[in-house]
């Protein structure tokens, strides 16, 4: 009884033990799982880490554990949006409600969208061509483009400060432009990163 109860007892022990090494491989090593804990270990390089996360985590397949291909993504993911509020606003300052400050405020936050849009496609596409030659050149090209970007952003925003700007259209705009900003803050600080490991 005694003996037969230890037996158990000593088998139940080595099958948990198995489960519970089962379990800890198909966690460490199981693809996704891993990919995801990357994009959220690298998020911590950046200033908004949990919007570096909500915007990268469904890229983590994509991005595997590659420091370039996570700023690759980042970089995509902030030319999209900048598109996106770029044709919204376009819609937007036709509006006839608007104020001419405001028409004009617009217009020139599209223009500076504009250029935000090209200097996120001239660093996408540097970086879809990044080599060991070219590798200097092209970092510091793309580091220039996208610090210049948030520059643009910022420039956007500036024109709808003050008290005569419409209340709707400016917290709709710098609401969105500061989506953007915080994106493109991002994907700098996950360039960054990856060019300080690259060497
Ligand atoms: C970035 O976008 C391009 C074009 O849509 C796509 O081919 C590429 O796979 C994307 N790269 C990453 C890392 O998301
Ligand atoms: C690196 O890329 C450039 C174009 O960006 C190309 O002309 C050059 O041949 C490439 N070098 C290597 C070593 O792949």
């Amino acid at each position: 009884m005694g003996e037969s109860f230890r037996l158990n007892h000593h088998f139940l022990a080595s099958f948990l033990i198995t489960i519970t090494i089962a379990t800890l491989k198909s966690v460490y090593t199981t693809t996704p799982t891993t990919n995801t804990e990357f994009v959220k270990s690298a998020c911590t390089y950046t200033t908004y880490p949990r919007l570096c996360i909500a915007s990268l985590s469904t890229h983590a397949t994509l991005i595997q554990t590659s420091p370039k291909l996570m700023a690759h993504a980042a970089l995509n993911i902030t030319l999209a949006s900048a598109k996106a509020t770029s044709a919204m606003m376009v819609r937007l300052s036709s509006n006839v409600q608007l104020k001419p400050r405001e028409v004009s405020a617009m217009r020139d936050c599209v223009e500076e969208l504009g250029d935000t849009v090209e200097e996120l496609r001239k660093s996408i596409g540097e970086m879809g061509q990044l080599n060991s030659s070219n590798y200097e050149v092209y970092i510091s090209d793309i580091q220039t483009w996208v610090s210049a970007a948030l520059t643009d952003e910022n420039t956007c925003t500036d024109g709808f400060q003050g008290d005569e700007m419409n209340g709707k259209a400016k917290v709709f705009v710098r609401g969105r432009i500061l989506f953007i900003a915080h994106l493109t803050s991002n994907a700098l600080a996950l360039i960054n990163h990856f060019a300080s490991i690259h060497g």
